[in-house]
Parts: structure tokens; sequence; C-alpha cells
């Protein structure tokens, strides 16, 4: 038997023997993405931060026993083949990672924030936003969130004139 899920938009089979394993040690060690970082491995820090599912989640506590069917996205697979997601664009702009260790699962975190909520204020920034970062880039972060929900409403825009 197989747990069957897809990373990255491609499809993963992962023997059963592997059932145990947290899907942060699959990505890094069997799918050789190392965007996706250990911190604290008990789902304090958010360094290890994906997508399951659309959702912002830590990848230290999710087990592979848990992914079938799932879409898991990693910081390598957010932009389209060529082009940047625009918090990636945002972060670049504003210029957020010190040491970066920490920015892959901020980035990831950013992104679902705006998938579920577009226009985030200050609290909704606050409540959603719970990665750690060391070198305290969290005024920068916020800002970046904020251009980048500026740049998905003009791109919104622009895609709605293109169907009208
Ligand atoms: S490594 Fe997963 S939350 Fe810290
Ligand atoms: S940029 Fe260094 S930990 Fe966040």
């Amino acid at each position: 038997m197989t747990i069957q899920f897809t990373l990255n938009n491609k499809a993963v089979s992962v023997s059963e023997e592997l059932a145990d394993m947290p899907l942060l040690w699959f990505i890094r060690e069997n799918a050789g993405l190392k965007g996706t970082k250990f911190g604290c491995g008990i789902g304090q820090c958010g360094a290890c931060t994906v997508h399951f599912n659309g959702e912002a989640t830590r990848s230290c506590l999710l087990k592979i026993e848990h992914l079938n069917g799932a879409q898991i996205t990693t910081i390598e697979g957010l932009a389209n083949t060529d082009t940047l997601h625009p918090v990636q664009e945002a972060w670049m702009q504003v210029d957020v990672p010190q040491c970066g260790y920490c920015q892959a699962g901020q980035i990831m975190a950013a992104a679902s924030l705006l998938q579920k909520n577009p226009n985030p204020d200050e609290s909704d920034i606050d409540t959603h936003m719970t990665n750690i970062c060391r070198c305290g880039t969290y005024t920068r972060i916020r800002k970046a969130i904020h251009l980048a929900a500026d740049k998905l409403a003009k791109q919104n825009f622009e895609l709605a004139k293109e169907v009208s």
C-alpha cells in the first residue's frame, strides 16, 4: 500500500513504511527540496510552513499518514513557472530578509493569509502571522504583506478587465 498526494503539483507515492515520518523530513530528505527549513521541530517557529490543501501548515507536525489525497505546496512551488508570486515580489521590493532562515515559512504564511483575506488589517496580520523571526524583520514583513495585497488587488482588477 502507498500514500498518495501531490507535492508542488506533481503526484507522489510514498510507501506506508514512511507513514510516521513528518512531512518536513520527507520534503527535505526524500524530495530534496531545501527551501522549507527545520527550526524547532515542535510546531512553534513556523520555519517549516508549507500549504496543506491551501492552508499554512507546520510540516514538522504533519505526518505522511495524514496526506492521502492532499495537495502540498512548498516555497519551490509557490510561483507560477516563470512569474513570482506577488508575495515573493513584495518581499524582494521591501527587502524583507535579514539572515533569511525564517523567510520561506513567512512567505508561505503570508500567501495563505492573502488567499483567505485579500485585504488584511493589522489585527488580521497579528492573528495569522505567528512565525518567529530571530532577526526581527516583523516591520518589513508587515509592509510587504500590505504591498502584496495591493499587487493582488491590481492583478485581480486587470483579470476582471480582460474577462469583461
Ligand atoms: S520547525 Fe516546524 S514549527 Fe518550527
Ligand atoms: S530573517 Fe533571520 S530569522 Fe528571520
